[in-house]
């Protein structure tokens, strides 16, 4: 356990995109959420925009995997970077880090990226919606905001499974006792609840949201969840006329389970030509003048990385720009290229991250 933090006193910023970091403490939110709070080594002040995230890559059992994660605190509290991992059972980073990051594990952060902040996208009335881990993003804005005596006129709407599972509940109910313009409501969707919950219960729905939120439509809303909620809570504020240009959300998909629909609907069907609607296509790596087949619904990304290619990455939503790489020729689909700047687009760099063959493709890797 590190408690001298003496050292912590005169301080470069966190300028590098990468950082070596060792864990101060874990704190144990919920029966399958863990807080990894960490510092810089050698010691920086760490710099980022609430609702950021960075990345991690962690090499388990000889293979190495790329993932993100939200800083869950706030800049303003900037030796300690606090990062909420759910743990998937089933997934490969997040059960190696409940198992094995404890005070003294060292990890490299990328990062700071994302455009889902508070600091980019800004307004005096927010209305924060969030489900399960997608707590995260909102926590930081939250605490930034908070931390500061902002007069900002925050609304905080924090869905959650059962009691047991409401994450940050005493520091939330903290900050909704302690400031005057914090409004906080609770929501479990799970009935039959242990504890006597006083609270509201069940799913999203547009009555409920106007309800808890009638000057809804006055507010940027920024929403992060599970990608059905997030869906739910498009839909409701459709249904509710919401200005769709204030509404701002973040997918913690990281890029391999939603693809498959998404690119069935979004391939274009042509009955003339059926390889355009459904390949396989050829991919050349024009460094070694490989080529390989790909499926339409195959990700790029993940196809490249098969490959045994050498390709950096971090977010895999298509927000940080990490796994650009120049097309030379061939048309793709891509879900999400928000992490490109426009000058790279015209230059041929596409993110493979979020990216599909839609005819025979040269990339220069
Ligand atoms: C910008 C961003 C910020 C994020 N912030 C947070 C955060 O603050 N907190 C947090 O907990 N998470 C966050 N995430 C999610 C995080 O990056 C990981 O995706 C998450 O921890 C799961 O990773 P894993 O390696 O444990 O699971 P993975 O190995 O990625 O698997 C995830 C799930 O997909 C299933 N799966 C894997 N491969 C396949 C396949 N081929 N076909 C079908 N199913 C498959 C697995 O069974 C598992 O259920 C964030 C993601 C992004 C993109
Ligand atoms: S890995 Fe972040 S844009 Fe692709």
């Amino acid at each position: 356990m590190i408690t001298d933090l003496s050292h912590l006193k005169s301080l470069e910023s966190w300028a590098s995109r990468k950082t070596l970091v060792t864990c101060l403490n874990v704190i144990q939110e919920t029966p399958d959420v863990k807080t990894f709070q960490f510092v810089a080594k050698p010691a920086q002040l760490f710099h980022f925009k609430p609702g950021q995230f960075i990345g991690i890559q962690l090499e388990i059992a000889g293979k190495k995997y790329n993932r993100s994660y939200t800083v869950a605190s706030s800049p303003t509290r900037p030796h300690v970077i606090d990062l909420t991992v759910k743990l998937d059972n089933t997934g490969k980073v997040s059960p190696w880090l409940h198992d094995h990051v404890r005070p003294g594990t060292e990890l490299e952060f990328r990062g700071p990226a994302g455009k889902f902040n508070c600091l980019d996208i800004s307004s005096d009335k927010v209305l924060l919606i969030s489900a399960g881990s997608g707590i995260t993003p909102m926590m930081s804005m939250a605490r930034f905001w908070c931390d500061q005596a902002v007069s900002k006129d925050i609304q905080f709407l924090s869905w959650a499974r059962s009691t047991e599972d409401i994450i940050f509940r005493r520091e939330l109910a903290l900050m909704d006792y302690q400031n005057p313009h914090f409004s906080l409501e609770v929501i479990c969707t799970q009935p039959g609840l242990k504890e006597n919950w006083l609270g509201r219960r069940g799913r999203i729905n547009s009555n409920l949201l106007l309800e808890l939120v009638p000057d809804l439509t006055e507010r940027t809303v920024f929403c992060c969840g599970p990608e059905a909620f997030m869906l739910n809570v498009k839909s409701c504020l459709q249904a509710l006329n919401f200005d769709m240009n204030a509404y701002h959300d973040e997918s913690f998909d990281p890029g391999g389970k939603k693809k498959a629909s998404q690119i069935e609907t979004q391939q274009p069907v042509n009955t003339q030509d059926k390889k355009l609607a459904t390949g396989p296509f050829n991919l050349t790596f024009s460094k070694t003048g490989k080529t390989v087949s790909v499926e339409a619904t195959e990700n790029l990304l993940e196809r490249i990385e098969a490959e045994g290619i050498a390709i950096e990455s971090s977010c895999r939503t298509g927000n940080c720009g990490a796994c650009q790489v120049n097309k030379v020729s061939g048309e793709v689909i891509t879900v999400n290229e928000t992490g490109l700047h426009q000058d790279r687009k015209n230059e041929g760099y596409i993110l493979t991250c979020t990216t599909y063959l839609k005819s025979d493709v040269t990339l220069d890797i």
